[in-house]
């Protein structure tokens, strides 16, 4: 494992739900951060609050369904980071809609967040990654990324998607020491995406998102030597965590 103090991490989603936590985690680990997110209100937010921790943190601003935009972002945080240690594609938006109904410029906005923006993002880090012989690349994908459910016309192929980039990227990366992987909740979280799609059974019981932000810490310090090519389980993970700096 990679010392991750001081080092940088790029994460996608950060105003708010679980990549707000996982940014307040890689934070406290005292890591630099690159955070990206269309909600500009929120992601300033969340950039105050780490500065005032006495973080280091660079909010851009950024609509991911956009190639170009996407693409500037990349090389705004290269430009004033350099190559991550870790890059974390967490943004993506589920929305239900039927083939019947589902309107082709809704279906491509949905699956360029969720897979054109983890091409962009990766293929920018990518080089500076092999030059370093040293990286971790995480999606985060679902349980509709192996499972097919109705209604979700993008969500389900895009993260489909991210499983199948993962699978390649894992294996161009062993000779290059970049660990890439997928990761899942593993357990029912308290989200805004989540309170627009749980049923009541499923919001009975889910958990606030920091209790599986510790996963993150994890994968920013590691590469191709320990876990690369894996779907995770951030629950188990984060337990694993807790479970290892009690003993
Ligand atoms: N909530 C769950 O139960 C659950 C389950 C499985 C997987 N996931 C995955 O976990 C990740 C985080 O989910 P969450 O529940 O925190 O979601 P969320 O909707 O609560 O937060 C998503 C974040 O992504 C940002 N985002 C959305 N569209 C964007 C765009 N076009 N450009 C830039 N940023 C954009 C949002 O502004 C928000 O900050 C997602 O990849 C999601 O698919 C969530």
């Amino acid at each position: 494992m990679v010392e991750i103090k001081g080092k940088v991490a790029f994460l996608t989603g950060a105003a708010e739900g679980w990549g707000y936590e996982i940014a307040m985690a890689y934070a406290r680990a005292g890591m630099r951060l690159a955070l990206m997110d269309v909600q500009a209100e929120k992601l300033h937010r969340v950039a105050d609050e780490i500065k005032a921790m006495g973080g280091d943190c660079l909010p851009i601003v950024v609509d991911l369904a956009n190639a170009g935009a996407t693409q500037a972002a990349a090389e705004q945080a290269l430009a004033h980071y350099g190559t991550p240690r870790v890059l974390v594609h967490n943004a993506a938006v589920l929305r239900e809609v039927s083939m019947l109904d589902v309107q082709f410029d809704n279906w491509q906005r949905e699956m360029n967040i969720i897979i054109q923006a983890a091409f962009i993002l990766s293929k920018a880090v990518w080089a500076g990654m092999v030059e370093a012989q040293s990286g971790s690349i995480v999606y985060i994908s679902s349980g509709s990324g192996i499972k097919g459910f109705v209604k979700e016309t993008a969500y389900c192929p895009g993260k489909h998607a991210q499983e199948g980039l993962m699978k390649v990227l894992s294996m161009e990366g062993q000779p290059f020491n970049i660990a890439v992987n997928t990761i899942t909740p593993g357990i029912a979280i308290k989200t805004p995406m989540s309170a627009s799609h749980y049923t009541p059974e499923q919001q009975a019981r889910w958990v606030e998102p920091a209790l599986i932000a510790p996963a993150f810490v994890y994968l920013a310090g590691l590469d191709a030597k320990g876990a690369t090519g894996h779907r995770l389980d951030a629950w188990q993970l984060s337990e694993a965590m807790r479970v290892a700096q009690q003993s």
